[in-house]
């Protein structure tokens, strides 16, 4: 059975051919298109541009990854020219990418496809519509089925690609990335409770915004982190608020954090904030804070509900201080660490592709009925 993901939830375009096989799955393509450099001059993905790029890149990747798959095969003429008025209707918001699709269709044939896996959501709602809207019209097109997949399901299946992870259930997830901060219970894959989620900003928003205070550009995260790995001195004294860090729940808040580091900048001279010493510094201020917030309550959500290892997923769990905190933490627990590929961290189809493949936790759908939701919960799907 060969499958095809598609992840365009926030600012890359995935795409990725996956084939399960009785002893596993093999990866037979696996493209991401970057968005970074569009965004950075914004300090933060732009909800509009970033649409704009899904639609002219996503083709041209589909394409990239039939070749690479070996799939693309040109056709012999079964063009079907009364189809293309409905694939008009299908992609009516998306008419750059109805032109190349048609030109597409009609060069090349219908691939060993089996199965269509799009994220629906959570994200961006005008990115993620470039992604279902082209998942439908494939699946139209090409009589495919079609389904559903939780982006951060995604990410929890991450750490099944290209490793063995050590997971054993239950297991308390720590779901980071730009868009979200959830500490999620896992008592097997697909089955998931929701037992804390940041009430504003997610971290890796904060770590974003905050490397936009200081001039860094966007992503921030890895900016940051850089910045902080380097910091030897202690002139500035700069003390940041943990927010919610005793609060009894699991809940997360990252917008006053911002606002400490807003406060912080403005007291400081222009010279003071471009030196490097300042950046290293407050770099180094930022990454404790908000890891520091995150350990304590997956700590906490550990030693509660007996977790038997951890996992993690998402964007900033890139981040090598937050990932050796995790790890000393499982030491300290003594229950097992699952960290993705740092390639895996971040957005990418080949998890999408896998979630049919390894969890249940999805739903098939038709090209008719198909349609994102940007506040989807991992357990709604
Ligand atoms: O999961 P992801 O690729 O995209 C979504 O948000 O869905 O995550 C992107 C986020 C950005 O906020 C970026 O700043 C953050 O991950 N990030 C990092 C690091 N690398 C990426 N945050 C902290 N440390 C890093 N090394």
């Amino acid at each position: 059975m060969k499958i095809l993901g598609i992840e365009t939830s926030c600012d890359d375009t995935g795409i990725a051919i996956v084939e399960k096989r009785p002893d596993g799955f093999k990866i037979l393509a696996d493209f991401v298109s970057s968005q970074e450099d569009l965004h950075s001059g914004y300090g933060g993905v732009f909800p509009s541009l970033a649409k704009r790029e899904h639609q002219n890149n996503i083709l041209p990747i589909f394409e990239r990854s039939l070749r690479k798959a070996k799939m693309l095969k040109k056709t012999n003429g079964c063009f079907d020219g009364k189809k293309i008025k409905k694939l008009e209707e299908l992609l009516e918001r998306n008419l750059e990418l109805f032109n190349q699709l048609k030109l597409f269709l009609e060069k090349y044939e219908k691939p060993d496809i089996d199965l269509i896996s799009v994220t629906v959501g959570p994200g961006l709602e005008p990115c993620l519509y470039v992604g279902v809207n082209f998942a439908k019209a494939l699946s139209f097109y090409w009589d495919i089925k079609i389904v559903k997949v939780h982006h951060l399901e995604g990410h929890i299946i991450a750490n099944y690609i290209n490793q063995t992870p050590d997971i054993a259930f239950p297991a308390i997830g720590l779901i980071v990335s730009g868009g979200n901060t959830q500490i999620v219970l896992a008592e097997k894959l697909g089955k998931y409770k929701i037992i804390g989620d940041t009430r504003d900003d997610a971290a890796g928003e904060c770590f974003d915004k905050t490397a936009r205070l200081l001039g860094l550009g966007y992503p921030g995260g890895k900016k940051i982190s850089e910045l902080a790995s380097k910091a030897k001195t202690n002139n500035f004294n700069i003390c940041l608020p943990r927010p919610m860090i005793h609060d009894k729940n699991f809940d997360f808040s990252f917008s006053g954090l911002k606002t400490a580091v807003l406060y912080e900048v403005k007291k400081r001279t222009g010279k003071e904030l471009q030196s490097q010493e300042y950046k290293e510094e407050m770099s180094r201020e930022i990454e404790r804070a908000i890891t520091e917030v995150l350990i304590k309550k997956v700590r906490k959500a550990a030693e509660k509900y007996g977790a038997k290892s951890l996992i993690m997923g998402g964007g900033v769990a890139a981040n090598s201080v937050l990932r050796k905190q995790m790890k000393g933490l499982s030491k300290e627990l003594r229950i097992g660490l699952s960290v993705p590929k740092l390639k895996y961290a971040a957005d990418n189809a080949v998890m999408i592709a896998l979630v049919p493949v390894l969890s249940k936790n999805f739903k098939e759908g038709t090209w008719k009925t198909i349609k994102p939701n940007s506040n989807l919960k991992i357990n709604g799907i």
